[in-house]
């Protein structure tokens, strides 16, 4: 299936990883769980089991991912709250694929998400025939997680008006849901194993618009870009690598470029400069995801049309799209980091800092 799929899902993409921790999990489980939180645990931070290598997948925040499996294991859902492109949602299929074995029973949230896309729907060619009966039902993910004792994940939840988020309160409070049109049948009472994960992104409409009541059947974490620039160039270079496997692109990954990517993203997100300078932040969003997709963008483009090799001047052109998207202040900002960091760098390191320098003048 890997082969095949733009993307496959996380339990299918690392089902040798989930085989062997299931063969050798010796942990205390919660009912239903398919690995035990101390599986889980090694499943997202890496470490061994049965002798397979378990790379780490989520990196930054240990005490966090550990807190999650817990609430995980409780009545409460779990929420993860932060900037976009902090691996909310890569942690919570993780979590998801790991804990209950399916990471896709999901609901998108959008301004359009209605209720009965959180509860359930009616196929109406058979409705109109059978009358309302389970055939004709259509879960929801949230019935489907229910009835199967699976988390459902709720993506960008607060995208959604919050009068519609509320639909999930009696859920969540009850672990029961009522379908009326069923009469005696339509009660579906949660199996262990149910809960849910919802993210929500800092920069959409608020968490504060959230529902009191919602909120307190929620643990909320807040996940935090990554701090350390070794790192976030680690996950460039991670990440680009496996991006380059699926779409069969045959570059070498130049790990200078990487770097250079690493800190000016992190000096930009912090306002900041290694030097200590103070650069003006920028309004557009400094994830490491922007930076992977800045980065990838650029090795695509000499694959098809260059000679294979990183083009300085491309990486500094899809930079430029990628920062002033939202905010034309944004340029001056970006040139100004080019005129104070950069500079000051192609004069300290030299090397690929030089050739980033040289790009300047695409800025406009
Ligand atoms: N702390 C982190 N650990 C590992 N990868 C990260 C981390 N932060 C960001 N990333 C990278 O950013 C990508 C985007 O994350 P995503 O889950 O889509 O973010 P969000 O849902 O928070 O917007 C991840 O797939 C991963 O490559
Ligand atoms: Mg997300």
């Amino acid at each position: 299936m890997e082969q095949n799929y733009i993307k496959p899902p996380v339990e299918v993409r690392y089902a040798d990883q989930l085989a062997a921790l299931e063969a050798s999990d010796t942990g205390k489980k919660p009912e239903n769980w398919r690995l035990s939180p101390k599986a889980v645990r090694t499943f997202i931070l890496g470490g061994e089991a049965g002798g397979v290598k378990i790379p780490r997948k989520f990196y930054g925040n240990d005490a966090l991912v550990e807190r999650c499996i817990i609430t995980l294991a409780g009545s409460r859902g779990l929420m993860l709250v932060g900037e976009p492109g902090t691996a909310k949602t890569m942690l919570s299929e993780l979590l998801s694929a790991a804990c209950c074995g399916v990471s896709t029973n999901t609901v998108q949230g959008t301004a359009g998400t209605t209720e009965d896309m959180i509860k359930y729907s009616w196929n109406y060619a058979l409705l109109l025939s059978k009358g309302p009966c389970r055939e004709a039902l259509v879960p929801s993910p949230l019935l489907v997680g229910m009835e199967n004792g699976i988390f459902a994940r709720f993506e960008e939840i607060t995208r959604t008006p919050a009068e519609i988020q509320d639909s999930l309160i009696s859920v969540m409070s009850d672990q029961i849901l009522n379908i009326p049109e069923l009469g005696d049948e339509g009660l579906v009472l949660a199996k262990p194993g149910f809960n849910i994960i919802g993210t929500a992104n800092t920069r959409d409409k608020g968490v504060n618009e959230m529902s009191g009541a919602l909120k307190r059947r929620f643990n909320f974490e807040t996940v935090m870009p990554i701090a350390d620039v070794r790192l976030e160039k680690e996950i460039i270079i991670r990440e680009a690598e496996d991006m380059a496997k699926a779409g069969h692109i045959d570059c070498p990954i130049d790990t200078d470029v990487a770097e250079l990517l690493a800190v000016t993203y992190h000096e930009l997100r912090e306002g900041r400069t290694a030097e200590g300078t103070v650069v003006e932040k920028p309004a557009a969003v400094m994830s490491t995801a922007e930076a992977v997709s800045v980065y990838y963008q650029t090795i695509s483009h000499s694959w098809y049309f260059g000679d294979g090799k990183t083009d300085m001047g491309l990486l500094t052109e899809n930079l430029l799209g990628a920062v002033c998207k939202e905010n034309k202040d944004d340029l001056e900002k970006l040139k100004a980091y080019f005129r104070t960091a950069v500079t000051a760098k192609a004069k300290k390191v030299g090397g690929a800092w030089k050739a980033y320098s040289e790009t300047a003048g695409l800025l406009r």
